[in-house]
């Protein structure tokens, strides 16, 4: 497969950034390391559907450590990394991947990566799945399994396997501990106010920010807006989060009472038209709306433009759009995943623990597809503690083991009082 990038000539740029995020990867090193020496993905064809940045890059280069031959397009129209792009495929990772490409380059890129016939799938938001499902059924018999990264995508998969639907074994790499407990908390929380602060330059401290959602990353982002000073607001529909949230001192109302004292708006929640016109119509003058769910369908782009007199891009990443009445309401990065649209996605430390749980479930994926069935699989467990006890190592943190004596009465139902 040939390159599709936006200019070579970032390659340079790309490779210093990429060993900048490789030195906060030590999981993923380790595990390069015993890949080059077992070559256990010796041969085989991966095409990986992911977002295009420097931690996804040393990914990438673990893979073909382990022997993979990988081809790479972008999960996201606006997530991807340029430079990163433009370094991967002059490092032998043919890449296909241009930021602010549009769908039906985003979906020809897929194709690109597909037509390298690939053995394994690796997804972030099940697009790759989809489109071999839908539109190339004659690939399938020569897929092993896959991989997915995140909430949205595991939940398509659920549906297609309850529908019959998949044809492969995917294993959900969200679901291990160290990944939605870590990425999606620590993660998506930080680098989504980053995202906010870098194109608005807003002071957060003292101003309202409603979080909507108050799943893995609902509860990282309202942490880290407390954090810097604001005042949080959680939406929720389930009650559970949303009794969570209130205990842990957020204030909880529905989304029409936040809408009219809300500074800023962030939704998490994997949804469809979380905001929208209603919503819109009583927000005040300058509230910023941005969007860190996987697709850009939470908040209702549609109903904004229709409720817009006029519409301008006030600085790169922020649209404002006009009412009738002169108010005016602000997009980040075209409600697309803010995160990585409007900045770098989530720091290499945590995408560390997720892609060692990604690449050592390719490794699975590739020793046992021939005992699996088309159905959706959890992280085997023993790599997920694997995945942390090599991140502490790597923090040098120690941790205590049990005694003799703890282990027998941890097991007994004897002892009491
Ligand atoms: N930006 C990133 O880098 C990043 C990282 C990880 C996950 N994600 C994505 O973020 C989204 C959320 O992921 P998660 O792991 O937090 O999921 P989650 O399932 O843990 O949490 C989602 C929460 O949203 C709530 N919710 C659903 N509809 C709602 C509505 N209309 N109003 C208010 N709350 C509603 C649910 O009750 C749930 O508590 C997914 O789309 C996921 O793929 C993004």
């Amino acid at each position: 497969m040939d390159a599709d990038v936006k200019d070579v000539s970032l390659a340079g740029k790309g490779r210093e950034r990429i060993e900048w995020a490789e030195g906060e990867m030590p999981v993923l090193r380790l595990i390069r390391e015993r890949f080059e020496k077992e070559r256990p993905l010796e041969g085989v064809r991966i095409g990986a559907c992911l977002h295009v940045t420097t931690e996804t890059a040393n990914l990438m280069v673990t893979l073909k450590a382990g022997g993979a031959d990988v081809a790479l397009c972008a999960s996201n129209p606006l997530s991807t990394q340029d430079d990163v792009a433009a370094a991967l495929s002059e490092a032998g990772v043919p890449t296909q991947a241009i930021k602010g490409e549009d769908n039906e380059t985003y979906f020809r890129h897929i194709n690109a990566v597909l037509d390298t016939r690939p053995q394994v799938t690796m997804d972030d938001g099940c697009d790759m799945v989809n489109v071999i499902h839908r539109d190339r059924p004659d690939q399938l018999d020569s897929v092993f399994g896959g991989t997915e990264e995140t909430t949205t995508g595991v939940i398509r998969l659920r549906a297609m396997a309850a529908d019959s639907a998949l044809k492969y074994p995917v294993v959900s790499v969200n679901d291990a501990d160290t990944k939605h407990l870590f990425d999606n908390r620590f993660g998506t929380g930080q680098s989504t106010i980053d995202a906010i602060m870098r194109s608005t330059n807003l002071l957060l401290a003292g101003r309202n920010v409603v979080v909507c959602g108050y799943g893995m990353c609902g509860r990282g982002v309202a942490s880290r807006a407390r954090g810097m000073g604001a005042q949080v607001i959680v939406t929720e529909v389930d009650p559970l989060p949303a009794l969570e949230a209130a205990m842990e001192g957020y204030r909880v109302m529905p989304l029409l009472e936040a809408a009219r004292i809300g500074d800023v708006f962030v939704t998490v929640t994997g949804d469809k038209a979380v905001i929208r016109s209603e919503h819109m119509q009583v927000m005040k003058d300058g509230a910023v709306m941005a969007n860190s769910g996987h697709f850009d369908v939470e908040i209702d782009k549609t109903a904004l433009a229709s409720l817009a007199v006029s519409t301008r891009r006030i600085r790169e990443f922020v649209d404002e759009y006009t009412l009738a009445d002169g108010r005016r309401l602000h997009l980040l990065g075209e409600g697309r995943l803010v995160n990585l649209a409007a900045a770098e996605g989530h720091p290499a430390a945590v995408m560390d623990m997720s892609f060692a749980n990604q690449a050592l479930s390719v490794e699975w994926v590739v020793q046992h597809h021939a005992e699996l069935g088309p159905q959706v699989y959890p992280v085997p467990p023993d790599i997920d503690a694997e995945v942390a006890r090599l991140k502490l190592r790597a923090m040098g943190v120690d941790i205590d083991t049990l005694t003799e004596e703890q282990e027998e009465y941890l097991q007994s139902w004897q002892e009491g009082t």
